[in-house]
C-alpha cells in the first residue's frame, strides 16, 4: 500500500512536469480535477475513501454507459474513470 501511494505520487509529479497525464497508469491529481469540476457538486471525495478503485471504475463505466441508474448522466472517457476512480478510492 505504502509502495502503491508512492508510486502515484511519482507518477503525477512526472505527469506534471511532462505537462500531460498519462493515459496508460492513473493519475489521481488528475482525477481530483475532475472530481471537483463535476462531482464536487453532489458528492464528498471522503465518502469514497477506502473503496476499490478497480470498483469504482466498474460502476463509473457502467454509468457512463447507462447500464446504471445515476442521478447525472456521466460522460467520462476510460482515462478520466481511472483517474477520478483513484482519486476517489484515496479519499483525498
Ligand atoms: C447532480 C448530483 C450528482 C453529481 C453531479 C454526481 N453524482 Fe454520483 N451520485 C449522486 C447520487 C444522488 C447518488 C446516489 C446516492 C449515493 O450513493 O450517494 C450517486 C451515486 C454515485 C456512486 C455510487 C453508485 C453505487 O451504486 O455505488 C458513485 C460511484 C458516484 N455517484 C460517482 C460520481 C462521480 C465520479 C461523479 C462525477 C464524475 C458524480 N457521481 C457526479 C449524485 C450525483
Amino acid at each position: 500500500m505504502i509502495k502503491f501511494s508512492r508510486l502515484v505520487v511519482i507518477a503525477s509529479a512526472f505527469a506534471g512536469l511532462a505537462g500531460f497525464a498519462s493515459s496508460a497508469s492513473a493519475d489521481a491529481a488528475a482525477g481530483k480535477a475532475t472530481f471537483t469540476a463535476v462531482c464536487s457538486e453532489c458528492h464528498e471525495v471522503a465518502d469514497f475513501e477506502g473503496e476499490d478503485a478497480a470498483a469504482l471504475q466498474g460502476t463509473l463505466k457502467n454509468i457512463v454507459a447507462g447500464t446504471q441508474k445515476h442521478k447525472k448522466a456521466l460522460k467520462l472517457t476510460d482515462a478520466q474513470i481511472a483517474d477520478v476512480a483513484a482519486y476517489m478510492a484515496s479519499g483525498k
